[in-house]
């Protein structure tokens, strides 16, 4: 695969070696032309072609059904990773005395609106990882006849770690427990089926690997648990009716599109499908093959310059992170001296952080490893 013709599809390519998708990354010189092709028409026109903008709102939801594998009803358009945490936390039919377990190395999102649960009686247990990763053993033992839910990210925001879905899954099926996934770490670069890995509910927003804006992200429910959930939020747009203005009939939509409540952010919805319909030409499991074969070059660079990676290098381990170890300097002024020679990485849990994408290039990893070796 020529992975350099993809080069003028990202903007950011012209002025910066961009390594830093697990922040918030570039948007894609489609989502650009896809936000100004709407705010013109917003513009232009008003809602004369309103018609238009709800037929790309259902295009996109299809393309968001492409890349989850999921029927696209199940997915609902939300503001962030956040937002579709707590359509779940708040609507879980908690009782006082049930837990939730995660991971204590989780990104916030996935640790607060959890924590706030407590006032109803429900117990939080983060799981500590141990030499740098979190044991599917030790989430076992931390499940018990009181735990309702599993919560846990596709990969970790600051190691790396790639967690096996499939098993964790697996796990919380057989001990009768429901498995949210805050996906916002691996969507776009590594594949993902939720009819076959056993996920209950997802979350993501499309400001990383998705190469979206902040603001327009999905939700999936699996259809049996729409129910399950008290619908928080409810509003106009929640309604099987919905666009029925004049007619009160509060019967609530099916699926997971009840939880869009209100207007949604056509913008960042058009520019997240112009976006997708990019990383889905291309083909999720190539893109994670490239980002393996970056981040892989990328640590036996660092090697050879006696820079430590701290993600695990096993297989099944590995997402489009890469977290260094670099005793000799203070990570924040490192990432603030590289910005200024046009490279851009971040710094999270003492240490470098570093999150290519697809067309990211060898040459473009050789400058920042110049730089690493001169510090
Ligand atoms: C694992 C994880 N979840 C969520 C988020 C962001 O959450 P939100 O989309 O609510 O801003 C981040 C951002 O760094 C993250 O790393």
């Amino acid at each position: 695969m020529d992975w350099t013709r993809y080069r003028d599809e990202m903007p950011i390519t012209r002025r910066w070696a961009f390594f830093d998708h697990a922040a918030v990354a570039p948007i894609t010189a489609r989502a650009q032309r896809a936000i100004h092709e709407w705010a013109a028409d917003m513009a232009d026109n008003g809602d004369v072609m309103e018609h238009r903008w709800v037929r790309r709102i259902e295009e996109v939801r299809a393309l968001a059904g492409r890349l989850l594998d999921a029927d696209p009803v199940d997915i609902a358009f939300i503001k962030n990773t956040s937002e579709g945490i707590g359509i779940v936390a708040e609507g879980f039919p908690w009782k006082p005395g049930h837990n939730i377990v995660t991971a204590a190395e989780e990104y916030p999102a996935n640790i607060y609106p959890w924590m706030n649960l407590a006032s109803r009686g429900v117990e939080f247990r983060a799981i500590p990882s141990r030499d740098g990763r979190i044991w599917i053993d030790d989430l076992r033992s931390a499940i018990d006849s009181r735990t309702r839910l599993v919560s846990l990210s596709f990969a970790e925001f600051a190691s790396g770690l790639r967690n096996d879905l499939d098993a964790v899954g697996a796990l919380c099926r057989e001990r009768g427990v429901f498995f949210f996934v805050d996906a916002i770490q691996g969507l776009g670069v590594l594949p993902l089926s939720v009819r076959k890995t056993p996920i209950d509910f997802l979350a993501a927003d499309g400001h990383k690997w998705l190469l979206g804006t902040e603001g327009a992200g999905i939700l999936f429910v699996r259809r049996e648990l729409v129910d399950m959930l008290h619908p928080v939020g409810v509003g106009w747009n929640s309604v099987i009716g919905a666009r029925n203005f004049g007619k009160i009939d509060f019967r609530l939509k099916p699926n997971a599109g009840r939880w869009e409540s209100g207007s949604l952010n056509v913008g960042g919805i058009a520019a997240l499908g112009a976006s997708l319909e990019l990383l889905l030409e291309i083909g999720i499991p190539a893109i994670q093959g490239r980002v393996i074969e970056l981040t892989d070059y990328l640590c036996e660079r660092a090697k050879t310059i006696g820079l430590e990676g701290y993600s695990s290098r096993r297989p099944e381990d590995k997402s489009a992170i890469v977290s260094l170890v670099c005793p000799q300097a203070d990570p924040i002024q490192l990432v603030r001296r590289f910005k200024k020679e046009g490279v851009v990485i971040n710094q999270r849990a003492g240490r470098l952080r570093v999150s290519p994408h697809f067309y990211n290039t060898q040459t473009e990893i050789d400058r920042l490893i110049d730089l690493l070796q001169h510090t």
